[in-house]
């Protein structure tokens, strides 16, 4: 099974991604956590390319092309592997990220982003959880941190806020695979809800 966490900066991903990885480790599956952008050697080096330096250093549609880069070897090294193994593959961020950050960020370049994911990656995860938060609080939190991958962490409130309503159309959109997680709670009690709701998809799948 192929799950991925969504949301906008500082929701609560990387958190969410690690509870649930322990708790299905504690629960005896394998699991393989891993991240976008990046998750094998060669996708960690293009993740160096877009998320540091200027934010004008790619135009919007090379950007679509490294992201997607990317995430192709990513698949084929690291997250195919799992699944064939039989893992649990639990991803930081995946296509869905890019429908919405180069999606929608510099113009509108879905279609773009539809065609090249059609193409080259032709997979969509089994259950996603957009972690949905006020942009406001996600940005506090996320400025907490600090480091060298800015290009798209002074984005700003406004587009952060367009960031959450695209997920919440798009969660819609792919219904079926969507599971939308109120993340202004403690990490405990969001991540018992993303635990059950993933038992759950187990199960159903067994
Ligand atoms: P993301 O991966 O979505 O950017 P993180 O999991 O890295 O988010 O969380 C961003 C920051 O907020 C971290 O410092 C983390 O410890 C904190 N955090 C995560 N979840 C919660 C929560 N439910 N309540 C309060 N703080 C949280
Ligand atoms: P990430 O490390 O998940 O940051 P955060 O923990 O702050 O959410 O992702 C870094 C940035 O990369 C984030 O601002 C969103 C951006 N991104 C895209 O623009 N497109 C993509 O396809 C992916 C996977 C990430």
């Amino acid at each position: 099974m192929f799950i991925t966490f969504e949301g906008i900066d500082g929701s609560g991903k990387s958190t969410q991604a690690r509870l649930l990885a322990e708790a299905l480790t504690g629960l005896g599956r394998d699991v393989l956590r891993t991240r976008e952008p990046g998750g094998s050697p060669g996708a960690e080096e293009i993740r160096a390319l877009v998320l540091q330096g200027d934010p004008d250093r790619w135009s919007a549609k090379t950007e679509i092309l490294l992201f997607t880069a990317a995430r192709r070897d990513h698949l084929e090294r690291t997250i195919e592997p799992a699944l064939a193994a039989g893992k649990v593959v639990v991803c930081d961020r995946f296509a869905d990220s890019t429908r919405m950050y180069q999606g929608l960020s510099r113009g509108d370049l879905r279609a773009l982003v539809d065609d090249l994911h059609r193409l080259m990656i032709g997979r969509e995860p089994d259950l996603t959880f957009l972690i949905d938060i006020d942009p406001a609080v996600g940005l506090s939190r996320a400025k907490g941190r600090q480091g060298h991958e800015e290009r798209f962490e002074d984005m700003g409130l406004a587009m952060q806020a367009r960031m959450r309503d695209g997920f919440l159309t798009l969660a819609q959109e792919f219904s079926n695979r969507f599971k939308v997680i109120e993340g202004d709670r403690a990490p405990e009690a969001v991540a018992a809800e993303v635990l059950a709701l993933t038992l759950a998809a187990l199960q159903a799948r067994a």
